[in-house]
């Protein structure tokens, strides 16, 4: 019963297989091997526009480098006040651009409120050689509250980021189970609907470790693998990071993990408010927030499930599906919330 974060699982056997596959005798290095030469294609395929594709190892290289590669120093980043990012890098962001300011905006359920992104805006940082100045906007999909921004909520922000010169990047930690979470084309909740750069990740869906920067611009990527390099994530063995991420494509095994993963997570929703308890958010990835009375939290933890205190004084706890999670994972928590 560890629902702590899709982290605590360990591989799905596709990608440990192709891990495997890809363990046969010598390839050249850093990035040059035949698997790391197909990532172009097939996510321009995937994503039914040309892109260019870099494999980093973590998420948070995969958004640090991203936004390093938007924002200069003296930039400003636009953010939930809750993202990753801003929360949960320690200043990797801001190291890595050496210096940029992320400016942390409010906005239910993890989204950017555009009207508090606006005001900000309006504040005339532009031009003035006191103030950071404005760059970019990073928004998380799934949010940080595993909320999805919709097409649309999307659309709007990049509408302002077209208004204001800015570019709009997306760390796409659990893009696989926003996308799997409603009848999406993957283009559609990314580059369709204004995003410049997406952080796709495949390591909380069942990879090793392999994230993969996608730019849809393909010029900003110009000085991506030098900012790659410095930052310590140019894999010499590279190939074991494509081959996971091409795994990943193969077939819609993205899809199919995610999807079960969010199927998991509507489950655990559902069997809870059924029980009378309140969720924070609506579920619509993989990630369920609940309040839970104290009572509770040592009941559940007293049958040994393991969750995430998420805001204990408000009594807000986290529950997280991974892509390996069963049906029965879940009535087994269930049980335990009732007799807890
Ligand atoms: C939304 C989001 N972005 C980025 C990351 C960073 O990933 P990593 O821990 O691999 O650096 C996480 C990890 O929890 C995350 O939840």
């Amino acid at each position: 019963m560890d629902f702590r974060s899709d982290n605590v699982a360990g591989m799905a056997p596709e990608i440990l297989a192709a891990i495997q596959a890809a363990n046969q005798g010598n390839a050249s290095s850093y990035g040059a091997d035949e698997y790391s030469a197909q990532l172009d294609a097939a996510f321009s395929k995937l994503f039914d526009t040309p892109c260019r594709v870099f494999p980093v190892a973590t998420g948070t290289a995969a958004n640090a480098l991203a936004l390093d590669a938007l924002s200069p120093g003296h930039g400003a980043i636009y953010c939930h006040e809750q993202s990753h990012i801003a929360v949960d890098e320690c200043n990797a962001v801001e190291f890595f651009t050496a210096g940029a300011r992320l400016v942390p905006l409010p906005g239910g359920g993890g989204k950017i409120d555009p009207q508090a992104l606006q005001a900000h805006l309006a504040q005339g940082w532009r031009g003035v050689q006191h103030h950071p100045q404005p760059r970019a906007i990073s928004i998380a999909q799934a949010t940080e509250c595993g909320t999805v921004y919709a097409p649309a909520e999307i659309a709007a922000l990049s509408a302002i980021a077209r208004q204001h010169g800015l570019l709009l990047h997306m760390d796409g930690a659990r893009f696989a189970n926003a996308v799997a979470a409603g009848n999406h084309h993957a283009a559609d909740l990314s580059w369709r609907a204004g995003v410049d750069v997406l952080g796709f990740g495949a390591t909380k869906n069942g990879a090793l470790a392999a994230e993969a920067v996608i730019f849809f611009k393909p010029e900003l990527a110009d000085a991506f693998i030098y900012r790659r390099k410095r930052g310590g994530h140019l894999f010499s063995k590279m190939r074991f990071l494509s081959a996971q991420l091409l795994a990943m494509l193969e077939d819609g095994l993205w899809l199919r993990l995610a999807g079960n993963a969010n199927a998991r997570a509507k489950q655990l929703a559902d069997g809870l408010a059924g029980q009378g308890l309140r969720l924070a958010y609506p579920v619509e990835a993989n990630e369920v927030f609940v309040y839970l009375p104290d009572r509770q939290v040592q009941g559940l933890k007293a049958h040994g499930a393991l969750f995430h205190p998420w805001d204990e004084a408000a009594g807000l706890y986290r529950f997280v599906c991974g892509f390996d999670k069963s049906d029965a994972d879940v009535a087994a928590l269930l049980r335990a919330a009732s007799d807890a």
